[in-house]
């Protein structure tokens, strides 16, 4: 059974949206959010509920990180259908981020270019904003993901992250670090090897030593700009550092040809349609490279239920959108939910967590066979 208290309305103002600057429209979608706007959904769909890490997830979609950055409208993102909400990222200092524009729009082919370079209100503001959702919310079942990352101005990544981890690890159900958006010169760079595996010992090390009753998992999020080797290490770190979950990926610097000219040469991270198909590359890549051993939320170009039910068939047991919420409204969120049921149905699934990574499970069947 499922409720829905609201028609979609986003067709209506959509092309208002459109012709706004896009940053001033996130900001507008935002500020709705805080004042309730948001439709009301509840998918309560059995073969859409995930448990993983021994937590219960009411369905696998989650928005990704870079919607909210200062965790101020959490409830509302539950309430639109959400199964988890992943906040941040967070820098330990509030910071301007990047000069203004920053946010592109290709509206053609449904992508965003954008380096926004983590503005936002800092750590002190960005847990107080959780500790008051959980105040107003105490009964909330949804599970609650933060994205940390560092300052602009620092002057050790490492200790950037380990600030973050030791504010938020109280107030989280995962926590993810995040190396890979490309507006913060030397982030990229912490997935190198041997940065990583420092970064990746101290993670681990915080969290043993906070002790918590219920410690959050760790999550890591990629860029899909890798090639084969840096695959491969990143594979074999996370595997040796017990990572819980992968999350793949973040936006990419490459500029595929359909991007619309101006856009090609603007300095930034591409998310969106463009984005789909370079991630879902991916995601079957460390799908393969882990042998499905750690868990990979599947994030890039997302819009459909269709899209939501090809990530999970490369290897991801989560999912999550964010450029199809300016581009296809809030309601997007019940639609691939919907839909991903009638998916799973259609081919026999009774539950999501079966198609994950068939796709990749198939081709290696045949080869093994020598089929192909
Ligand atoms: C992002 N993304 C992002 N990711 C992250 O880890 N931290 C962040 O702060 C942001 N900020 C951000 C801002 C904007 C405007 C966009 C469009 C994206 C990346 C996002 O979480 C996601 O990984 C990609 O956008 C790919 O998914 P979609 O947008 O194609 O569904």
């Amino acid at each position: 059974m499922k409720e829905i208290f609201m028609v979609d309305l986003y067709p209506l103002i959509r092309p208002f949206f459109m012709k706004m600057c896009p940053e001033k429209a996130h900001l507008l979608a935002l500020f709705s959010l805080k004042l309730g706007l948001g439709p009301s959904y509840k998918s309560s769909e059995e073969s859409l509920k995930v448990k993983l890490w021994g937590r219960e997830f009411l369905n696998p979609l989650g928005i990704a990180a870079g919607f909210d950055k200062d965790a101020e409208v959490i409830a509302s993102l539950f309430k639109m259908g959400f199964g988890f909400i992943e906040v941040g990222t967070v820098t330990p200092l509030p910071q301007p981020g990047n000069d203004s524009p920053r946010l592109f729009r290709d509206i053609a082919n449904q992508s965003i270019v954008n380096r926004m370079g983590f503005p936002g209100k800092g750590l002190e503001v960005f847990a107080k904003n959780i500790l008051n959702f959980k105040k107003k919310h105490p009964n909330t079942s949804g599970i609650l993901g933060v994205n940390i990352g560092i300052n602009k101005e620092q002057v050790s990544p490492v200790d950037d992250y380990r600030k973050c981890m030791k504010m938020l690890a109280p107030l989280a159900d995962y926590i993810a670090i995040n190396v890979s958006s490309p507006n913060t010169p030397g982030l990229r760079d912490m997935q190198d090897v041997e940065a990583l595996d420092g970064l990746l010992a101290e993670m681990m090390a915080v969290r043993k030593k906070l002790a918590l009753k219920s410690p959050p998992q760790i999550f890591l999020k990629i860029a899909p700009d890798l090639d084969q080797k840096q695959r491969a290490d990143i594979a074999e770190v996370s595997i040796k550092h017990c990572i819980d979950a992968l999350i793949i990926s973040n936006t990419t610097v490459t500029r595929p040809a359909e991007l619309k000219h101006e856009l090609k040469e603007e300095a930034g991270g591409l998310s969106g349609k463009l984005l789909k198909d370079i991630s879902t590359e991916i995601i079957r890549d460390f799908y393969r490279l882990t042998k499905g051993s750690i868990p990979i939320i599947g994030v890039g170009g997302i819009s459909s239920a269709e899209d939501a039910y090809e990530k999970i068939r490369a290897g991801a047991s989560l999912v999550q959108i964010y450029t199809a919420l300016p581009y296809k409204g809030p309601w997007v969120v019940s639609g691939i939910l919907d839909g991903l049921a009638t998916l799973l149905k259609k081919d026999g699934y009774n539950h999501v967590s079966e198609a994950v990574g068939t796709e990749v499970k198939i081709e290696e069947k045949k080869v093994k066979a020598g089929v192909g």
